[in-house]
């Protein structure tokens, strides 16, 4: 037996009972496709009847209003797919002399047919051999394959995926995996006892399916150490706008990078980047702020010099409220603003 016609016997036996199953009607197989998307097949079932009851057919749905086709849809969430459906449909019936597409490619010219919707509605209505690959369809897959790499878009499984479909039965082959992974190929309690190709499941045969589809490796986040200082010339503190990259355009206090346990280390540091006279007042408390790769570990100090290296602004702490600087630096920002209040930091 193959994987296919083990598939396709499951099917035929267990298959869930969904008034469109066994439809032929290409203009009800894309309307359940389309209300598929994003929704549950339970909630699907009374908005396709009434849907079907007020437009019957697609002639019906391109000379509707668009109002009463939003109206028929609300609840159902993701309105452009209603009217994607509307505008498609006026395209099928006044452009196309009311006969739909009939292959995957031409579908997808459809407004709201994409890669996915066009393979499902393809094969289900017109029997093309090309596979529904979505994210359930794409899980089921790659634990059937043990497929190792980390899965980008559902489509990176196409090739294994066309080599798998029935070519006789595309459009059920795809919904009895769409039927395996809601209730059998399930993310976290998959039930293999009850899986009619559990024989044929390499993630199975290594006892590993729950590390099927494979995650990206987590990013690594680089710690960086930096001192900031809230540093004032002449009563004004310190800014700078950064340049291009990480917070571009957004304003900073002095910082210099690494932590300094000796306070004469980190006068020297200053001193070497330019600044002049420099006196460390008191230290601050520490801050952390984590970026998608990156993390800032951060130690603070009031200081003050008599002379700033190039680049640098002085402004008044009443200024500072006018200046856009990143919430990573939000705790410093707000020592700076209460000293406002207090006239000393
Ligand atoms: N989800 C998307 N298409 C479906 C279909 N034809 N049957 C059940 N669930 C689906």
């Amino acid at each position: 037996m193959s994987f296919a016609s083990d598939l396709l016997t499951w099917y035929d036996r267990s298959a869930r009972v969904l008034p469109w199953r066994g439809e032929r009607d290409p203009y009800r197989i894309w309307l359940s496709e389309i209300m598929l998307q994003q929704t549950q097949a339970e909630t699907v079932k009374g908005y396709y009847a009434r849907f079907l009851s007020a437009f019957p057919d697609v002639m019906a749905l391109a000379r509707a209003d668009e109002q009463d086709v939003l109206k028929l849809w609300e609840g159902l969430g993701y309105y452009s797919r209603a009217r994607n459906l509307h505008a498609a449909a006026r395209i099928v019936a006044f452009g196309l002399g009311g006969t739909f597409p009939s292959n995957a490619g031409e579908l997808r010219r459809l407004p709201g047919i994409g890669p996915y919707a066009a393979n499902a509605i393809a094969s289900i209505a017109f029997g093309e051999p090309v596979p529904a690959l979505d994210g359930n369809q794409a899980r089921v897959l790659s634990r059937i394959l043990a497929w190792e790499p980390v899965i980008k878009t559902p489509f990176d499984l196409l090739s294994p995926a066309l080599e798998l479909i029935s070519p006789d039965r595309p459009g059920d082959y795809n919904q009895a995996l769409m039927d395996l992974g809601a209730g059998i190929c399930t993310p976290k309690g998959p039930k293999c006892e009850a899986c009619p190709v559990s024989g044929l499941c390499s993630a199975h045969a290594d006892d590993a399916v729950l590390e099927y589809p494979r995650k990206p490796a987590p990013v690594t986040k680089k710690a960086q150490d930096l001192t900031i200082l809230l540093m004032m010339v002449n009563a004004k503190l310190l800014v700078r706008r950064r340049p291009k990259g990480l917070l571009g355009g957004l304003y900073e206090f002095v910082a210099v990078e690494g932590h300094f346990d000796d306070e004469a280390a980190l006068a020297a540091m200053l001193a070497e980047q330019g600044f002049q006279g420099i006196r460390l007042i008191k230290p601050l408390p520490d801050a952390k702020h984590v970026f998608t790769h990156l993390i800032w570990r951060m130690r603070g100090w009031v200081a003050e010099c008599d002379e700033a290296p190039e680049g640098f602004m002085a402004v008044d702490l009443s200024d500072l409220q006018a200046l856009p600087f990143p919430s990573a630096l939000r705790v410093y920002r707000a020592i700076a603003d209460k000293s406002i209040e207090n006239s000393k930091f």
